[in-house]
């Protein structure tokens, strides 16, 4: 039911560190409804084609999303680089300044070795990781992927349910020791 009194309501807005008083003639719960942008958002990983270059890209052009405290990345079926020279696969890297969680959807992964469809990676920042041993060299002959994968990297660090602690694979971290 909505509230419809009328006279002064302070509501106290709360920004960061901010507090400011606003003073409403009527009072704020004085709605039947928000219509708002929260609906379900569906979204054709085979209708996306991400850019590709001469040499390898960074994974700003695979964003599809971009959400208050993570973004997605859909790294969908897609011609390679094309440079003759060209390394195919990502350079190792740390992102220093996000957490990314790599779901493997389907296909061969041109970079990683030991992920099938249906497997998760967390890479927390700070922790150097790339291609696995051997995939650098695979990689010039590649014309195309048929992978399909979607990464979120989120701005602030991940805390790990005794869920998803019960699924890691102590191993992982091992995996390019060759
Ligand atoms: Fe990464």
């Amino acid at each position: 039911m909505p509230n419809e009194q009328e006279g002064d309501f302070a509501v106290l807005l709360k920004d960061r560190a901010r507090l400011t008083k606003v003073v409403m003639a009527s009072h704020p719960f004085d709605v039947v409804g928000w219509d708002g942008y929260l609906y379900p958002f569906t979204f054709n990983a085979n209708d996306f084609e991400p850019i590709t270059g001469t040499v390898h890209l960074p994974p700003p052009i695979h964003q599809t999303f971009e959400i208050r405290g993570y973004v997605v990345c859909t790294f969908a079926p897609r011609w390679l680089d094309h440079h003759p020279e060209a390394v195919k696969v990502p350079w190792a890297h740390d992102n220093t300044e996000a957490d990314e969680v790599l779901f493997y959807v389907r296909g061969q992964f041109g970079s990683r070795k030991g992920v099938e469809p249906g497997s998760f990676t967390l890479h927390p920042q700070g922790i150097p990781h790339g291609p696995h041993p051997g995939t650098t060299l695979k990689s010039f002959d590649a014309q195309r992927t048929e992978e399909l994968a979607l990464m979120f990297d989120t701005q602030y660090p991940l805390q790990l349910t005794e869920e998803a602690l019960a699924l890691d694979d102590p191993n992982y971290p091992l995996s390019w020791m060759g």
